[in-house]
């Protein structure tokens, strides 16, 4: 976090470098045709893994260039790019990438816990960036994806190691309860509960119940459903909110809306469904879905509305990701809810159209998807850009690769272990002293640009009130 916000400043304003992309063709793609999206989405998963070292002699193994100072990225956001991976995996059959992931996800769900809760990350860890991890083993054991040998941590364990930890973290003194976006209560943002976080733990339980059908995780998702509805950060035309502060009881809301929480909440919501049959789900969806069209696809194309604006972009690295989120989020729920089958691949073609054309034909990618073209904006990433074109690329085949996640019941090998990540919580180190220059690149930032997800609050607020 303290990093985050140092490199913020030099982050602050977007370096329009767009006049590079003068007279470069941009990435070529038919929509219509299966083996054209496999062939431009390799084109981009090339581009994206060439910002992963993690694999090269004296680098960690499964993070991405960071945390900032030292590089752009947080710890999160490399299991959402891993995540992201076995999603382009699952879709176009493509497994080149499938060592690389392995490895960082066994590697960075940090042994003898297992539970992606790494000593080394703990300063920026919040619940929503273990989370992340969790939720890309949990789609692990959804697709089944190559198994670890025996003896290694399997991914449905890896999975419930995070719900595990996580569960006794919910907390009903303040709020009535729900999960506090940082864990350690050193960590600033430990005041601050979110959507991302419980979001996400809603997202796991959910999946994880649908998968077990064990009704611990069932009774789980219910109750993070209704506490997030309960305290206003879903309201009733299901406008995702991005949390409030436990100070105020939860009761003022910063009011902006990314993308990234509305995405979890579509997913379970979409999983809920399926697993139940409810016509409660199926509304909830449907809600859930109308809105994110309405508000994250104006003419049919996806924009961060709350940091990409009319004239400029405000999006932080983290942010620059999110877009790929949705994309996923929406075709797992093409499969789980067909019900809303059209309604969504009616905007993902259109979104994905948008996407393509932020491309250069060696796959870099921009952020922008309603311009037409590259914008030239790399200094926000690039992972999150090339993850999110990736996903949409990937995505459009869910029509012809539509293979539902697995369950126990219908196929799915991985094994789990109902007490998986046990201790973890207990053994959580204490932060590093935190560097002197933190406060005033605080300051300086006045909260412009902010941490993990839920760091967003920083800068809603200051929006919300200026
Ligand atoms: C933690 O940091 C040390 C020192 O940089 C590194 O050797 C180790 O691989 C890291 N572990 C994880 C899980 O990232
Ligand atoms: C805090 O809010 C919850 C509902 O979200 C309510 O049940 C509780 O009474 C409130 N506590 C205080 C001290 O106002
Ligand atoms: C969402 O619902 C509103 C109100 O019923 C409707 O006007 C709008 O067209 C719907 N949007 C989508 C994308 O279905
Ligand atoms: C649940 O998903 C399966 C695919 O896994 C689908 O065949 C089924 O129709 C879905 N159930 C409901 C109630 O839509
Ligand atoms: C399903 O879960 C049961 C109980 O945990 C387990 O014994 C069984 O091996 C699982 N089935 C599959 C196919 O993994
Ligand atoms: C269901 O999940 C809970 C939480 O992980 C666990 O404590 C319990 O043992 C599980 N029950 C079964 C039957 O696996």
């Amino acid at each position: 976090m303290a990093g985050l916000r140092a490199f913020a400043v030099t982050a602050l304003l977007l370096v329009a470098n767009g006049a590079r992309a003068q007279g470069q063709s941009g990435l070529r793609v038919d929509l219509n045709s299966p083996d054209s999206i496999r062939t431009a989405a390799k084109t981009v998963a090339r581009n994206l893994r060439a910002q992963y070292h993690g694999d090269e002699y004296g680098q960690t193994v499964g993070i991405l260039p960071g945390p900032p100072p030292i590089g752009p990225y947080y710890w999160w956001q490399a299991g959402a790019m891993f995540g992201t991976l076995i999603d382009y995996w699952h879709y176009t059959g493509d497994d080149e990438y499938n060592g690389i992931t392995a490895d960082a996800m066994l590697y960075q769900a940090s042994p003898p816990q297992n539970s992606f809760m790494p000593p080394n990350w703990t300063a920026s860890l919040g619940n929503d960036d273990q989370g992340f991890w969790g939720m890309a083993a949990m789609l692990a054991a959804e697709t089944n994806f190559p198994n670890p040998p025996k003896g290694r941590p399997q991914w449905l364990a890896l999975a419930q190691a995070v719900f595990n930890t996580q569960a006794p973290r919910w907390e009903v003194q303040d709020c009535n309860g729900g999960l506090r976006w940082q864990i350690p209560p050193s960590n600033g943002g430990y005041n601050y509960k979110n959507t991302i976080a419980n979001g996400v733990f809603f997202n796991l339980a959910a999946r994880l119940a649908r998968y077990t059908e064990n009704t611990t995780y069932t009774d789980w998702a219910e109750r993070s459903w209704d506490w997030m509805v309960g305290v206003g950060y879903i309201d009733k035309d299901y406008n995702a909110y991005d949390g409030a502060h436990v100070e105020t009881n939860c009761t003022k809301l910063t009011p902006v809306q990314f993308s990234a929480n509305a995405a979890v909440l579509l997913h379970g919501a979409a999983i809920m469904y399926n697993y139940t049959n409810s016509d409660v789900w199926r509304g909830r969806v449907t809600g859930l879905l109308n809105r994110t069209i309405d508000f994250f696809f104006p003419d049919g194309i996806m924009v961060e509305r709350a940091c990409e604006l009319e004239d400029k972009v405000q999006c932080n690295v983290d942010q620059h990701s999110f877009k790929g989120y949705m994309h996923r989020a929406m075709a797992t729920a093409v499969m789980v809810a067909p019900f809303a089958r059209a309604d969504i691949m009616r905007v993902l073609r259109s979104s994905t159209e948008g996407a393509v054309k932020s491309c250069l034909s060696d796959g870099t990618c921009g952020f922008r998807w309603d311009r037409g073209s590259y914008d030239g904006d790399v200094d926000h990433g690039p992972a999150g850009q090339a993850m999110s074109v990736l996903a949409a690329l990937s995505t459009m085949l869910v029509e012809v690769r539509n293979t539902p996640p697995l369950t126990n019941k219908t196929g799915g090998t991985s094994e789990g272990d109902p007490n998986a990540g046990g201790n973890s919580n207990v053994l959580l180190p204490l932060p590093p002293v935190t560097p002197a220059w933190r406060g005033g690149a605080a300051v300086l930032t006045t909260a412009v640009l902010a941490s993990t997800i839920g760091g967003l609050l920083w800068m809603s607020s200051d929006w919300a009130e200026g």
